[in-house]
């Protein structure tokens, strides 16, 4: 995917509506793509998380206590929308497992380079509140819907 394309495709994620340009340019020259093949785990609960992903294309399934006989599915993910943000936020262990559902490219950012441009941007530093508050708020029917 050429730099172009993954301004725009940046541009298009809620997580980062109100960066400029420029701020996008910086974030996605620091971003690195990755492919990962269907039933490949992307991130494993309980592991050190460094960095934030973004999916570009394909879907990925957040499962929660895998492989144990509490396992639960907590959310489908598709283009556009960001995973991964939690263990970023307090350099605390992944709470969930990632695995890819088809061939899924994502983005990649470091965690110095997001916090760096969270404390920089406040603009991006509230719309990472807003997303936090929307999962929990999509957590809750989930639970509530069961
Ligand atoms: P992180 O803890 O870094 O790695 C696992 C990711 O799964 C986590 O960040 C979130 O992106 C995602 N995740 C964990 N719990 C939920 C949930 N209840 N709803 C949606 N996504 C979740």
């Amino acid at each position: 995917m050429s730099d172009e394309t993954v301004h725009q495709v940046l541009r298009g994620v809620p997580l980062f509506a109100g960066l400029d340009d420029t701020a996008i340019g910086v974030l996605a020259g620091f971003a690195f793509q990755k492919t990962f093949q269907p039933g490949e785990v992307i991130v494993e609960e309980g592991h050190t998380g460094n960095g934030l992903y973004v999916i570009l294309s394909g879907r990925v399934e957040v499962v929660k206590s895998e492989g144990t006989d509490r396992a639960q599915s907590l959310a489908t993910f598709g283009p556009g929308e960001p995973f991964g943000e939690l263990a970023l936020l307090g350099e605390w262990k992944r709470t969930a497992t990632v695995r890819a559902i088809d061939e899924t490219t994502c983005l990649g950012m470091d965690r110095w380079v997001f916090l760096a441009h969270m404390e920089r941007q406040p603009a991006l530093a509230v719309k990472m509140v807003q997303f936090l508050a929307q999962r929990l708020v999509d957590t809750d029917a989930r639970l509530v819907a069961r």
